[in-house]
């Protein structure tokens, strides 16, 4: 049985389209923790309703990025986790963390990277008026959205998309690329 973890910060639902992509399918992968930053973020909500045990660590209330970061680490340490599944987590990860877990780290980015990293892909790409951006799936290092690209897919922006049905096709092809690309990285073909 292979183990991961999935860390994330908002609304969670790459982390439920995994869990449900690896329970629908048999996959020997357990999810043994989520992990967030944040106490309010709906995750914790979908990681109780699937059944997988929410580690909170409150960054506001640790009060301090050296801290957090060192109680980070010790919780993956604890963990031991085969993959570290990034999934809407608004932190970067500090170097020690990113070279302890040297490319068993990934991160999902509603872009075609190397174009519009950071923050905003999915607004940027609609701005700049790119008729086909998409999602990429890579491995984390030191920069922000710079590591190497596991797998991509395109989404084509068509007459007639707005800013919201772009994004709604964007999540829609992160939920089938995200959970494929970890079962690949872990179980192979
Ligand atoms: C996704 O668009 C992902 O590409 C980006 O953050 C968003 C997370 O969404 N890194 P969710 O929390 O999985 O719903």
């Amino acid at each position: 049985m292979k183990k991961i973890v999935v860390m994330g910060s908002g609304n969670g639902s790459n982390f439920q389209a995994i869990a449900e992509y690896i329970r629908n399918n048999g996959l020997p992968i357990e999810i043994v923790a989520m992990i967030t930053d944040n106490p309010k973020a709906f995750i914790i909500e979908r990681a109780k309703n699937l059944g997988i045990p929410a580690r909170v660590l409150d960054y506001k209330a640790i009060g301090d990025k050296d801290l957090y970061n060192k109680m980070l680490l010790d919780l993956l340490n604890e963990l031991g986790p085969d993959l570290v599944v990034l999934a809407g987590y608004m932190r970067i990860l500090p170097p020690e963390i990113v070279k302890a877990f040297e490319r068993r780290i990934v991160n999902i980015h509603p872009s075609l990277l190397p174009s519009f990293p950071g923050l905003h892909g999915i607004e940027q790409a609609w701005s700049y008026g790119v008729k086909v951006t998409g999602v990429t799936v890579h491995f984390v290092d030191e920069g922000v959205d710079t590591g190497p690209i596991i797998d991509q897919v395109p989404v084509r922006i068509e007459e007639g998309d707005t800013l919201e049905t772009l994004e709604k096709k964007i999540h829609e092809a992160e939920h089938e690329l995200y959970p494929r690309v970890i079962a690949r990285i872990l179980l192979g073909n």
